[in-house]
């Protein structure tokens, strides 16, 4: 560990010799009584604090500022006593490691918490820079989850839910002046509250789609390398990684520097994919670097146009059997076929990611077959109207032919009796 660090260490060494819950549950806390009382900064704390986890497990402020709480009177923050007033960005990391990190104290009250949260933090670029150069304009705990109302993240009102966690990034990474000396971009947020990511999740309120911690790491926050985006993208879209992996691509985007699932999807602004993104048209992204003349350009060229003919079929083959569905011809069985043929499309799409065309074709093939014998049930659907309207037509005409001759038949009858009282 740094050297800053150990400095601390030494500084807090008597409060943080070990955390002791029993001294934090005290039943009158002098702390809270004195500074409930009090308004503005000094007082906001008790009420905010009193919401969160750290006071629902029983701890009191001494938890974090140390000081004696039985002690009624400012003398309750005595140096002496460990107090150590506001602790600084650099202490904070310390401050909660003290219980963050002490695996047999946490397992008391949560074992299934995680304790490395510290050892993490000190090795990103937040940790590194304050740490290490003692830039206080970085993250530290609080940055993230605030000082006195921590919750957990799964509860809404936490700053680190996961409808939170952007504006939470987003408080320093979208501020010009915050992040004007560093000369980095500050449109991540913008770029990312633009993306399929965020829209399934704030509009389908799928929290299982990546919003900035979950490409970035919680404490271990740093830009994913080129030799990593993959593996960022790949804990959640296996197949394409997979496939991805194996191409001719993966290997010599490393080389070239170049971020892999990035380069073609972004990194923030990730957008749902069409099937115009492939091929050599315009709009295709394979053309900023191949052409027909080279095996790139022509595999592109050709997964295309498996992917249109399967798509495409797919597409005629609904319109040809809905048609007859409509018209009351039974083909329920061939538009359920089609299902598969899409997952076969699915799948022929996610096979580009090894840009290999006889991969995709393979994929695509029993998609093919399906679409096939759904055109071929579609046609035979039509004909079977056609007959039945043929049907319908001589049946039309022969009740026609009959009630004419009904109706011929009841003037026969009725005949004599008219003429004869007309007669009469
Ligand atoms: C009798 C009232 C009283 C008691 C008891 C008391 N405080 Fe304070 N506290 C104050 C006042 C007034 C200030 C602002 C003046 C100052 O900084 O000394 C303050 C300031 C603070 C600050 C802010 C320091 C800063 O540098 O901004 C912290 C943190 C704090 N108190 C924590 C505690 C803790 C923890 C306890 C219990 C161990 C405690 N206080 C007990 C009255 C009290
Ligand atoms: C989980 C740790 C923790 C606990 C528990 C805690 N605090 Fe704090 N408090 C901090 C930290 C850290 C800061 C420094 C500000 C920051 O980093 O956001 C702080 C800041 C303060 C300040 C200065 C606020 C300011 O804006 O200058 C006061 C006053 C204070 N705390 C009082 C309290 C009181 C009173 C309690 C108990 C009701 C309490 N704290 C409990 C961590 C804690
Ligand atoms: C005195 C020990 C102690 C200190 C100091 C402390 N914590 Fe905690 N914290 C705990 C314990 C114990 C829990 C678990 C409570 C539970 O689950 O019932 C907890 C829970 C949490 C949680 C919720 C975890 C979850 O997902 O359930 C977060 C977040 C958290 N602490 C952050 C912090 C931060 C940030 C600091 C420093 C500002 C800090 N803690 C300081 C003991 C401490
Ligand atoms: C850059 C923002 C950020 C910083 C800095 C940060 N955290 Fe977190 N922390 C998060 C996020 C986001 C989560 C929620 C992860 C999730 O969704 O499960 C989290 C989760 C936690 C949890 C719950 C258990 C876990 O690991 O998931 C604890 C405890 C915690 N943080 C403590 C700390 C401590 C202690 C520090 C300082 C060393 C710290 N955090 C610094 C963003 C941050
Ligand atoms: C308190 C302000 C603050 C908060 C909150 C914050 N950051 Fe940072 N972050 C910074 C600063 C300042 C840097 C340093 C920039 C540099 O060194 O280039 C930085 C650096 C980074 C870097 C490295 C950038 C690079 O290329 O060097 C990443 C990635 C990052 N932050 C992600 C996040 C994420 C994700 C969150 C939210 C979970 C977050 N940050 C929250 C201030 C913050
Ligand atoms: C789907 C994954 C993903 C999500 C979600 C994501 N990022 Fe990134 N981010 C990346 C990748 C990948 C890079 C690196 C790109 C590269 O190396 O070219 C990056 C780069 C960065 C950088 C470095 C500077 C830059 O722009 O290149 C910062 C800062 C950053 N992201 C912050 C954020 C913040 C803040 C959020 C949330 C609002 C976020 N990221 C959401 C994947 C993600
Ligand atoms: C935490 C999981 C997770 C991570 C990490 C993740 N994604 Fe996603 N991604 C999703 C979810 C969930 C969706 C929306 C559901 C869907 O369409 O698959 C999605 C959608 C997409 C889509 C649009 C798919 C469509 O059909 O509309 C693309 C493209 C995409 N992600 C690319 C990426 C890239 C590139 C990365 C890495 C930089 C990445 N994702 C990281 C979970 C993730
Ligand atoms: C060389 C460009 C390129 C790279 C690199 C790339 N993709 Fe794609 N990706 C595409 C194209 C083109 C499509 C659209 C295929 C189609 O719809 O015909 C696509 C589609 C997708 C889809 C949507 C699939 C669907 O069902 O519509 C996801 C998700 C996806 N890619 C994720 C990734 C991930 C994860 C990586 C990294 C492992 C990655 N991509 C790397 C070009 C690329
Ligand atoms: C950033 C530039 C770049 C982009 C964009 C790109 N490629 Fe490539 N591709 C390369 C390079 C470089 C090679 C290696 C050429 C070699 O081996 O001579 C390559 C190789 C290939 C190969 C293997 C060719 C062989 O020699 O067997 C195929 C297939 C391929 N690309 C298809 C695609 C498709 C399809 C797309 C669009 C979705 C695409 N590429 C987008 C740079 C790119």
């Amino acid at each position: 560990m740094n050297r800053r660090i150990g400095v601390f260490g030494l500084m807090l060494a008597a409060f943080l010799a070990s955390p002791n819950p029993a001294r934090a549950q005290q039943g009158s806390d002098s702390c809270i009584s004195c500074h409930e009382m009090l308004s503005g900064r000094l007082g906001e704390p008790v009420a905010v604090f009193s919401e969160g986890v750290h006071a629902a497990a029983g701890f009191g402020c001494v938890a974090c500022h140390g000081g004696d709480p039985t002690v009624q009177g400012p003398e309750a923050m005595d140096e002496a006593k460990g107090y150590i007033g506001r602790p600084s960005p650099v202490q904070v990391p310390e401050v909660c490691g003290r219980c963050h990190s002490n695996a047999g104290f946490m397992r008391q009250y949560n074992p299934s918490l995680r304790v490395d949260q510290v050892a993490e933090y000190v090795t990103s670029v937040h940790g590194q820079r304050l740490l290490g150069a003692g830039d206080e304009a970085v993250a530290t705990c609080t940055s993230c989850h605030g000082a006195h109302g921590i919750r957990p993240a799964s509860d809404p009102r936490s700053r680190v839910h996961p409808l939170k966690v952007a504006a939470t990034c987003e408080s320093c990474h979208s501020d010009p002046a915050h992040m004007e000396p560093y000369g980095i971009a500050i449109d991540q947020g913008e770029e990312y509250r633009r993306s399929v990511h965020w829209e399934t999740m704030s509009e389908g309120g799928d929290t299982s789609a990546p919003t900035c911690n979950d490409c970035h790491g919680n404490h271990g926050a740093a830009p994913p390398g080129v030799s990593w985006v993959g593996n960022v993208c790949g804990q959640c879209h296996i197949v394409m990684t997979e496939h991805f992996d194996n191409s001719r691509h993966s290997e010599i985007f490393a080389t070239m520097g170049i971020p892999g699932c990035a380069l073609c999807h972004q990194n923030h602004e990730i957008t749902t994919p069409s099937d115009a993104m492939l091929g050599l048209d315009e709009g295709a992204i394979c053309r900023s670097c191949h052409s027909a003349e080279d095996a790139g350009g022509q595999a592109a060229v050709s997964m295309r146009g498996t992917i249109d003919a399967l798509g495409g079929g797919i597409d005629s083959a609904r319109a040809v059997l809905e048609r007859a569905e409509n018209s009351g011809v039974e083909v329920g069985a061939a538009l359920a076929s089609l299902n598969d043929a899409t997952s076969s499309l699915i799948k022929a799409r996610a096979a580009v990611h090894a840009f290999d065309p006889e991969l995709v074709a393979g994929e695509a093939e029993t998609g093919m077959e399906i679409t096939g014998e759904a055109l071929n049930r579609g046609g035979e659907a039509l004909d079977e109207l056609r007959f039945r309207r043929i049907g319908l037509a001589v049946s039309v005409v022969v009740i026609g032919g009959l009630i004419v001759g009904l109706v011929l038949k009841i003037r026969e009858i009725e005949q004599p009796d008219w003429t004869g009282s007309r007669e009469s």
